[in-house]
């Protein structure tokens, strides 16, 4: 039997005409626009793709968005500068700093000036505080859209065994926080494997959901899955380049062999890629709907 596909790119276009209609509303009946600010700072060529993608969807949806490319040498006291101006501009719902920053920028300080009413990345410790307390916050993008996709994938998550393999603070610690709430498209039981986890697949192979959130090209192998698992494949690994320049990209699972274990997975690209875009937008708009008291 080979796998159902999970297709992020369909599922991300459902949520982007429910945007569509719910910004098209916001403009119509109260007059508001959601603005997102993206700030990139240096050349790093994958970011630029990233936030040339996030620009690009907020065209196509009516967002509006201003962009601040920051030279590589910009001073930390500089970006905290343009943070502020940001956290008071009434026509910018959402900030988000692409990263990594230059080694001269402090991250979790750049992270804590964003006002977190205005954290649509989801990456202010007090975002963090509040989900991992599961009260209502922005949820961390790539996190939210894997939950999402297994909501509109048909997947239970209540009672399901879910293994992450992978502790980032952008996917692992914040999926397996989401996933563990007593709540709709949660209610798990959860277990994070880590580069210090002993026997990785004796944890793997009892999972009903897989999340692979590692970074390694084809980590995940087919002796490491389930019959009839789930496989929800974060990897964006880059092998190569087209000759067109175009970026090749290799998931954290090996997909032709775990296809024919599992019962469900995710393709790379259009899987899981796809959703935090778009849950990226979703932000926005509450964001928006927050400013104005229209939660
Ligand atoms: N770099 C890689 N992923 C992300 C993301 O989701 N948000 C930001 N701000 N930077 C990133």
């Amino acid at each position: 039997m080979t796998a159902r596909i999970i297709s992020g790119t369909e599922i991300a276009q459902q949520i982007r005409e429910e945007l569509k209609a719910e910004i098209i509303h916001l403009k119509e009946q109260h007059g508001v626009v959601p603005g997102l600010a993206t700030i990139i700072v240096g050349d790093d060529p994958a970011s630029q793709t990233y936030v040339g993608s996030k620009i690009k969807s907020c065209q196509s949806l009516g967002i509006f968005s201003a962009n601040f490319p920051l030279p590589n040498e910009t001073s930390e006291s500089d970006l905290l500068d343009l943070i502020e101006k940001l956290n008071h501009d009434p026509k910018i719902s959402g900030i988000l700093v692409q990263v990594p920053l230059p080694s001269q920028i402090d991250e979790g300080c750049v992270m804590m000036a964003i006002s977190p009413d205005k954290d649509v990345d989801g990456f202010h410790p007090v975002s963090a505080g509040r989900m991992v307390a599961g009260q209502p916050t922005f949820l961390p993008c790539t996190p939210h859209g894997i939950q999402e996709l297994l909501i509109r994938g048909g997947v239970e998550t209540k009672g399901a065994e879910v293994v992450i393999v992978g502790r980032s603070n952008i996917v692992g610690k914040p999926v397996a926080n989401i996933l563990m709430q007593k709540a709709n498209g949660a209610n798990a039981t959860v277990t994070i494997c880590h580069s210090a986890t002993r026997d990785i697949s004796a944890h793997t192979l009892r999972a009903d959901i897989l999340i692979a959130a590692i970074g390694k090209p084809k980590f995940i192998t087919a002796d490491m899955v389930k019959a009839g698992a789930t496989v929800i494949d974060v990897g964006t690994n880059e092998i190569g380049k087209t000759p067109a320049g175009k970026r090749i990209l290799c998931g954290d699972v090996d997909f032709d062999k775990v296809k024919e274990v599992a019962a469900a997975i995710t393709p790379v690209p259009g899987g899981v890629g796809p959703m935090t875009i778009v849950m990226l937008m979703a932000n926005t708009v509450k964001a928006a709907k927050l400013a104005h008291q229209l939660n």
